[in-house]
C-alpha cells in the first residue's frame, strides 16, 4: 500500500468477537509469507476455522492481549502478546508471540505502531524486556524486529512445520 497521509488506521485491543477476522488475516498473512519457507500441503490445509477456536481461546485469557489494526472496519492486521514462554526467562519478560499483517498493509508503520502498543501494554504489566521468534528465512521480519530495536540474544530452536526443518531465532530488547 502505497504511504497516504488520508488512510485512517486504528489500533485497539480485540475481544472475543473479533477471533474470525483475527483467524481469517493470520491465514491469510502466513500464506502470503511463507509460501518457499514451509511445504504448500501445510498453508494449503490451515483452516480458517480451526483457527477460530483457538483465537477464540487466547482471547479469552486474560493475561495475554490481542491488538487489532482496524481500516475502514476492517481487521488488516494484529499482535498478539504476553508473557514470555521460555524457561530460561525470567517472568519480567514478555513475549510477542505474533505479529502478521494482511499483504496490501504491509510497509506503511503499521507493525511499528502494533508493537508500540504490545510494549507499552507489557511495561505497564512490569515487563523489563520482550522477547520474540522469527524463523531464520524471514529477511522481512528480522529487518522489523531490528528496526524496532530487538536484537539475536543467541536462543535458537528446530521445528518441523509441515514435514520441513526450520529454524527459529530469537530475538529480544529491553523495555526499560
Ligand atoms: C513484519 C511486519 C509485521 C512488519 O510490519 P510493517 O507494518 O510491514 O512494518 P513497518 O511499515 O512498521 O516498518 C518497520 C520496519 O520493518 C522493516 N520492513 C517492513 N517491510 C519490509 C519489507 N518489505 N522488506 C524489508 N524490511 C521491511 C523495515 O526495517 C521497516 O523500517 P523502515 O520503514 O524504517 O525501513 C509485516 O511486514 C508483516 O506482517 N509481515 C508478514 C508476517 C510476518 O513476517 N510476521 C512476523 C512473523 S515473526
Amino acid at each position: 500500500m502505497r504511504r497516504d497521509s488520508r488512510q485512517k488506521f486504528t489500533i485497539q485491543r480485540a475481544g472475543i468477537e473479533s477471533s474470525n477476522a483475527i483467524a481469517a488475516v493470520h491465514i491469510d498473512s502466513w500464506r502470503a509469507t511463507y509460501r518457499g519457507h514451509i511445504p504448500d500441503d501445510y498453508l494449503d490445509q490451515l483452516s480458517v476455522s480451526a483457527r477460530t477456536e483457538f483465537w477464540k481461546a487466547e482471547l479469552a485469557r486474560e493475561e495475554n492481549r490481542v491488538f487489532i489494526a482496524m481500516h475502514n472496519d476492517s481487521i488488516c492486521g494484529f499482535i498478539h502478546t504476553g508473557l514470555a514462554r521460555d524457561e530460561d526467562l525470567d517472568d519480567r519478560t514478555g513475549e510477542v508471540y505474533a505479529v502478521y499483517l494482511l499483504s496490501d498493509f504491509q510497509g506503511v508503520g503499521l507493525g511499528v505502531k502494533l508493537w508500540e502498543e504490545a510494549t507499552r501494554h507489557l511495561r505497564n504489566g512490569g515487563a523489563t524486556r520482550c522477547v520474540a521468534w522469527v524463523l531464520d528465512t524471514n529477511q522481512t521480519a528480522i529487518s522489523f524486529y531490528q528496526r524496532v530495536g530487538c536484537r539475536p540474544d543467541g536462543a535458537r530452536k528446530c521445528d518441523v512445520i509441515g514435514g520441513r526443518e526450520v529454524t527459529e531465532l530469537r530475538y529480544q530488547v529491553s523495555l526499560v
